[in-house]
């Protein structure tokens, strides 16, 4: 069996329910439940013998330490995290407890076992970050590739940054079996609503404000998050230790046009809406601080070494997506109540609108 951190998140439930369906193997799935965290995700493994859930915090050294020896998994994913760069911003404090210390906890209590364990060569500790510990891009710029610069700008960036670190020495130093993937923004079902494609979704079908920051000319590379679950597999199977592999789609798309995009959907699934155009909703609102400008993906690693390519095209996705979140109405009902709303409130009130 293989060892999930992070797996009640957007990504991680994904890639869970990914893996038991394409591979058999069984998942211990470790989560700490925090504001993103919602076992709802995971409804369609309920039952399902392959997956056991453990409700825990990966700063809990005994747990893991418990977990590892109950279990002896062939394989660590290291999903969990805190994520949201906006909350990073107002407050730091778990961004360094969780990604940087509670990497360093895991990889400790890792190291520990793997130290103690016969087929050494065959364990494998695959640490899923993102792209943004590379920095930002100017629109000439070659994308990120594998041997590109670390330059984080955010407090979120910096923390995975400190963690991806963190992995590599443990490769270096005591010869771990690592694999660190550097993923670009992730879209599609289950995804907290504080990102830009589900809060704009959300808001647009609730006829409120779509607030983009600054200009709205910022750019990210999107990829779906089934595809990225399927490069993890790939990466886990096939990567060779001490690797680092980028995922990204192959699109590039200003945060307006991506809005622009959603409301062009939602005009169409929902010709009777009170709210068309949606594209109405929009308002320019006070940027990020630093804001990275533009992210890019240089993917010819993973495609040429391990076969990777995401299957469809953003848009197709895009549709499925809105769609999703258009037949899930309790699930975003439920996401929305508490937490969400204190957040919205003390990220969005302080951004007055720029013409
Ligand atoms: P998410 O916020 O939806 O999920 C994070 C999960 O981690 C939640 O279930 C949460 O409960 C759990 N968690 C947080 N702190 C924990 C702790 N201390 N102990 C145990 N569990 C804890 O995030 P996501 O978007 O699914 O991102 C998952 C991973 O993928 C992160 O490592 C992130 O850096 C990386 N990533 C995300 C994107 C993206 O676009 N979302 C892109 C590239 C990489
Ligand atoms: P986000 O989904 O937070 O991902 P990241 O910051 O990790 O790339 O944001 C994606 C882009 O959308 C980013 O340039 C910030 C922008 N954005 C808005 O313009 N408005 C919003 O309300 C949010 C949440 C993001």
């Amino acid at each position: 069996m293989i060892l999930v951190t992070g797996g009640a998140g957007f990504i991680g439930s994904n890639f869970v329910q990914y893996w038991i369906e394409a591979t058999g193997e069984s998942v211990i799935n470790l989560d700490k439940l925090t504001y993103s965290g919602n076992l709802e995700n995971l409804a369609p493994l309920k039952n399902n013998k392959k997956h056991l859930f453990v409700k825990g915090d990966i700063l809990n050294r005994d747990l893991i330490r418990d977990l590892l020896h109950e279990h002896q998994p062939r394989a660590i994913v290291h999903i969990a995290a805190e994520t949201h760069v906006d909350r990073s911003i107002i407050d730091p404090e778990p961004f360094v407890n969780t990604n940087v210390v509670g990497t360093f906890s895991l990889l400790e209590e890792t190291r520990r076992y793997w130290d103690n364990i016969p087929n050494k060569d065959s364990f494998r500790f695959l640490h899923v970050s993102t792209d943004e510990v590379f920095g930002t891009l100017g629109l000439d710029d070659e994308p990120f590739k594998e041997t590109s610069c670390y330059f984080p700008n955010s407090p979120y960036a910096a923390s995975k940054a400190a963690s991806d670190h963190m992995v590599r020495a443990y490769h270096q130093t005591y010869g771990l079996p690592t694999l660190i993937s550097n993923c670009s923004n992730n879209f599609g079902p289950y995804q907290y609503p504080e990102k830009l494609i589900p809060l704009m979704i959300i808001h647009a079908l609730h006829g409120k404000p779509l607030p983009i920051y600054g200009d709205g000319l910022n750019i990210r590379n999107w990829l779906y998050v089934n595809d990225h679950s399927r490069a993890l597999q790939m990466v886990l199977d096939k990567g060779l230790p001490g690797g680092y592999y980028n995922i990204g789609g192959d699109v590039e798309l200003t945060n307006q046009e991506v809005v622009e995009m959603i409301c062009v959907i939602l005009d169409e699934l929902k010709p009777n809406s009170p709210h068309k155009p949606h594209a109405s909703l929009i308002q320019y609102v006070k940027d990020r601080p630093g804001h990275d400008r533009r992210y890019a993906i240089d993917a010819r690693k993973i495609h040429r070494e391990l076969g990777w390519k995401p299957k469809q095209d953003f848009k197709t996705n895009l549709r499925e997506t809105i769609q999703w979140y258009l037949e899930n109405e309790k699930w975003v009902q439920n996401m929305i109540s508490g937490d969400y709303r204190n957040w919205i409130e003390q990220n969005y009130t302080q951004r007055e609108t720029v013409v």
